[in-house]
């Protein structure tokens, strides 16, 4: 091997570790970095029925697709965490230089340490096993009659109110009825 081969090895090597954390570093905390596509947001936002007096928390909330979204066209408060710090620092970046920055909050951390209290709309777009695990929080502080929007993944023993399945989304609404954990009898949708 050259001495450019091995320059264009270790580069290559280098992008693709760059790559491989940037998408698949946070797994462990519940999903990998994959945006929403545009027509599922919209249809998220569209089916949560989200107006300016909404408070929207996006649970990993990514480079933000559902973010800005939410605050500059629906004009609704919004709430994103994220766990990577590299999307962290996009997401305060495209807050810096938009407008709406008034209305987005962002917070480094696990969504699993937030308390959803003051939530009136949720957006996820989580692996399967990160849902099952939101579920009893959900029901322990959601608000009756918050509304969770979820891409590609249900939320285990909950009833959507709705599914589109062009766009892979899952509308439920807080109904406070918990179902017991272990009958698989459904709660959540009306
Ligand atoms: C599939 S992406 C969705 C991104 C964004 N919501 C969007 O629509 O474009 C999932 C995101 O959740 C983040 N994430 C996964 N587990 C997390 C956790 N426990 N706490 C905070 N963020 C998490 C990942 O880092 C990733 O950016």
């Amino acid at each position: 091997m050259t001495a450019i081969e091995v320059e264009v090895a270790l580069a290559l090597f280098a992008v693709a570790a760059a790559t491989g954390y940037f998408v698949f570093a946070s797994f462990v905390y519940g999903a990998g970095y994959q945006p929403t596509p545009r027509a599922s947001v919209a249809m998220m936002l569209r089916l949560a029925e989200v107006t300016p007096h909404d408070t929207v928390y996006d649970l990993g909330a990514g480079t933000g697709a559902i973010v800005f979204r939410a605050a500059r066209t629906f004009r609704a408060r919004v709430v994103g965490v994220e766990v990577e710090p590299i999307r962290m620092l996009v997401l305060r970046l495209r807050r810096r230089f938009g407008t709406g920055a008034d209305r987005i909050t962002l917070h480094w951390g696990n969504l699993f340490h937030l308390d959803y209290r003051t939530a009136t709309v949720v957006t996820a777009f989580l692996w399967p096993g990160a849902m099952a695990r939101l579920r009893p929080k959900f029901e322990s502080e959601l608000p009756v009659g918050a509304r969770v929007v979820s891409h590609c993944h249900a939320i285990p023993g909950w009833t959507p109110t709705t599914y589109d399945r062009a766009t892979d989304v899952y509308l439920y609404r807080w109904t406070g009825h918990r179902a017991p954990p272990e009958d698989g009898v459904t709660a959540g949708g009306t």
